[in-house]
């Protein structure tokens, strides 16, 4: 298998290539589409990966899923999509929340591996430090899924597909939202609310951020984890208020940071999404809400119903079939007029 790091960035730059409109889709594992920042005529409805697939019959095989934790809608959203697949498939999941602990993630792998489960699939808390719980299960044979998030790793073979968001495309998306809404300012001052330090998308969405905000004019003065939870964004937010007098933006990894800030912002006597203008990630129903009325400006969609999905890929291993290396979530992006027009569809 090639390694991460490259692959991360292969998949970025054909996916970014397709969100300008200029590549051809050569040697690309699955679709990506993207809305061009600010088009009010793209359509508003989200593409929800899982719709057109089929759940496969899985009855008699047994999968451990180790999640993240509970830290956000996104992540509740994703844990009842892979909850809902797995009972429509029939496997038996043995279902395991690390509660934003690595230590407590690796010890259900373990277990998993001791369990000798059929399949495991597993979002990694933090991009780093899986490889010898991730050898352990490649010894036993038992093949791995990564869902959601990447890892890091020098090693081959630990994993047999990652099912999940190209986040450095998704900050690449914020960043080109921010460049057209203040093309006519001579200066930005940035604040930024990371998601948990080392995980994939708080690395990559600040990357991708950076990578389409290269000019000087936009200063990022302050960027801090919130640890991808509301309470988390409001603390940080508060200090944030409290040491800078002027703020023009407020990059937020996620939804729920980002409606930590709006509290934050509001007790300080200011207008959210005036006063100070804010961009988030994931779109989902609390997100849109605060998008629709007007509170967050734009939102880059993270699509977390991945379940549908994941059960196709563990159908197709467990059979022995081959699954592309990499396969991309189908991701758009929101406007407040758009906002407004999918909140009534929107599942989660
Ligand atoms: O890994 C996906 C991220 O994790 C979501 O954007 C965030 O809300 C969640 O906690």
């Amino acid at each position: 298998m090639e390694n991460y790091a490259v692959l991360k960035r292969k998949v970025t730059a054909f996916a970014f290539a397709l969100t300008l409109g200029t590549a051809a889709a050569a040697g690309a594992t699955s679709a990506s589409s993207s809305t061009t920042p600010g088009d009010d005529s793209a359509p508003a409805a989200t593409a929800d990966p899982g719709a057109a697939i089929e759940i496969p019959d899985l009855s008699g095989y047994t999968m451990g899923f180790a999640q993240v934790g509970a830290e956000s809608g996104w992540r509740t959203a994703n844990t009842q999509s892979i909850q809902s697949a797995a009972e429509e498939a029939g496997v038996e999941l043995i279902f395991t929340d690390a509660q934003g602990e690595q230590e407590s993630q690796v010890e259900s792998l373990r277990q998993f591996v001791e369990q000798g489960v059929d399949i495991i699939a597993f979002s990694p808390i933090v991009e780093t430090g899986w490889d010898a719980v991730l050898v352990e299960a490649r010894d036993a044979g038992i093949p791995v899924v990564l869902t959601d998030r990447a890892i890091e790793s020098e090693e081959e073979g630990l994993y047999v597909t990652f099912l999940g968001s190209d986040f450095v495309l998704e900050g690449e998306k914020a960043g080109q939202w921010v460049a057209e809404e203040f093309a006519d300012a001579d200066h930005v001052n940035i604040v930024e609310l990371e998601g948990t330090t080392g995980s994939a998308p708080a690395l990559d969405r600040a990357e991708g951020f950076r990578t389409v905000l290269a000019d000087e004019k936009f200063e990022i003065i302050a960027s801090q984890t919130g640890d991808f939870t509301r309470e988390g964004g409001k603390e940080v937010m508060e200090a944030f208020l409290q040491a800078h007098s002027e703020i023009d933006l407020v990059y937020a990894h996620n939804d729920d940071m980002g409606l930590g800030a709006i509290e934050a912002i509001e007790a300080a006597g200011f207008v959210p999404g005036e006063d100070i203008k804010i961009v988030t990630v994931d779109a989902v129903r609390d997100g849109m809400q605060a998008l629709a009325d007007g509170k967050i400006n734009f939102i880059v969609e993270c699509n977390p119903l991945l379940g549908p999905q994941l059960m196709d890929i563990a159908g197709k291993v467990l059979a022995g079939e081959e699954v592309p290396e990499r396969i991309v979530t189908i991701e758009t992006t929101f406007t407040q007029e758009q906002a407004v027009e999918a909140l009534p569809d929107r599942q989660y």
